[in-house]
């Protein structure tokens, strides 16, 4: 497929990093549509493990990447994944290409998240606190600084001196911080366009040739369909169109040049932070699955809350991104549970029973899980090429119940540790 998009079909984590890292191997461009350093997408190779924040996961394969002007970008922390990842692994420096669109995390937004959240004290988020929200919502208000600001330094200038005038205001205004230092940060601000120079591009342009040549080509998402601005679990999202439609605006192609969508989905389900979960488990067995399936966020190490897997809202991630096939990981987690509940449909608030994904926050915040529940398979997948019968049935009540198919299944972290399906 020469245009694929890889999607988080839940909360976020559900391995998307393994599954471009598989997909990568016969692709030619790997691009990342959305998102920021809030990201934490995980590879494990011969044991070796690769954390991707910003860079597509297609780095790992040393194929060629991008980053899309939907995204936005922490300077710093982009240099050192360039300084680990390519320059670092001999990579050179085509290697990866940058839009110049792309808005920059300033260091007030990062004080911003921060002191945000603990202002919100019980209703807060549960963000990252990488200044995802605060770069975004300055990139709509239009104060935002982009990538290609930084190499002009008059420019650079005068968008940080006419931003800090509004935002020391309400770093020791109403959060009662330190404000930032404008020559400090003008000057550390050029120097970072030093390093990025090399790899600003026209991506969009990149992109459009890459696929006029029948080129292939991987469209990554960050995060996952439920955090999306839009149609997510809104106030408890991210800021930005994790979904596949984001993948147009994100990297500047038509929805005509995609010719499939893989939703990542867990074989269970996980979230960190705050917000609204109706499969999260009570009891003993959340920590044990916690604990089974390394359930602790990338980024920030918090604890991922755990729960079954819920199929009225892979049905609705199935809706949103038009997903053409799943990939359903960690199923090998689920072998040391001897019942595995699934929920089929929420009860409502008023009793009613539906299988469709409320569209009204209270109805979700308020909805019950309908649990089928279906038998473990009681032992340890092997990693051959079938799985166990119960675990083969789990696989296909999912297909069945979604109408969409189950390609791989991953049966382990290790890059090799995927069955291929159909
Ligand atoms: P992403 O953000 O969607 O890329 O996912 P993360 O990397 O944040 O979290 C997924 C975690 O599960 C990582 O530690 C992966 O190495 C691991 N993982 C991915 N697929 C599998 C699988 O099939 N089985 C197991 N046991 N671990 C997996
Ligand atoms: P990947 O790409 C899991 C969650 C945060 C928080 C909410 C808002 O690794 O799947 P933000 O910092 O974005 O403003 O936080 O979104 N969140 C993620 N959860 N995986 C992620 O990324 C996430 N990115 C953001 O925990 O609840
Ligand atoms: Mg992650």
């Amino acid at each position: 497929m020469p245009a694929t998009v890889i999607v988080g079909a839940q909360w976020g984590d559900e391995g998307k990093g393994k599954i471009v890292d598989l997909l990568a191997r016969d692709s030619d461009l790997v691009c990342r549509y959305n998102g920021g350093p809030n990201a934490g997408h995980t590879i494990v190779v011969d044991g070796e493990t690769y954390k991707l924040r910003q860079i597509p996961s297609g780095i790992v394969w040393g194929k060629e990447c991008l980053i899309g002007a939907g995204c936005v970008v922490d300077p710093a922390v982009l240099i050192d994944e360039i300084d680990e990842y390519v320059t670092g692994r001999g990579l050179p420096e085509d290697c990866l290409h940058l839009s110049g669109n792309a808005h920059m995390i300033m260091p007030w937004h990062l004080l911003l998240d921060q002191a945000s959240e603990r202002r919100l004290g019980k209703l807060q988020i549960g963000t990252t606190r990488r200044g995802n929200g605060p770069a975004y919502a300055d990139k709509a208000h239009r104060l935002g600084i982009r990538l290609q600001d930084i190499f002009d330094p008059k420019i650079l200038r005068q968008k940080i001196e006419t931003a800090l005038a509004e935002k020391n205001l309400w770093l020791e205004r109403i959060y009662g911080v330190e404000p930032v230092e404008l020559e400090e940060l003008a000057a550390r601000y050029e120097s970072y366009a030093q390093r990025l120079r090399p790899y600003l591009a026209d991506t969009s342009l990149l992109v459009d040739r890459a696929l006029r040549d029948g080129r292939r080509v991987l469209l990554e998402g960050g995060h996952g369909t439920l955090l999306d601005i839009d149609n997510g679990t809104y106030p408890f999202v991210t800021s930005s169109s994790t979904i596949a439609g984001g993948a147009c605006t994100g990297i500047g192609i038509g929805p005509t040049r995609i010719d499939a969508v893989v939703g990542v989905a867990k074989a269970y389900v996980t979230r960190v932070g705050e917000g609204p979960f109706p499969t999260e488990i009570d009891g003993s067995d959340q920590a044990r699955m916690r604990d089974l399936g390394g359930e602790f966020g990338t980024v920030t190490g918090r604890e991922r809350r755990c729960g079954w897997l819920d199929l009225v809202a892979l049905r609705y991630a199935v809706r949103l991104n038009g997903i053409t096939s799943i990939a359903l990981t960690k199923l090998d987690v689920l072998s040391f549970f001897d019942r595995l509940p699934v929920c089929i449909a929420y009860e409502l608030r008023d009793g009613t029973r539906t299988d469709e994904f409320p569209e009204h926050q209270s109805d979700f915040h308020a909805a019950r899980p309908v649990y089928e529940t279906l038998e473990g398979w009681g032992a340890e997948l092997d990693g051959g090429d079938d799985l166990p019968a119960a675990a083969r049935r789990y696989v296909e009540f999912v297909e069945h119940q979604l109408g969409v198919e189950v390609s791989w299944v991953g049966t382990g972290a290790e890059r090799e540790q995927v069955l291929v399906r159909g």
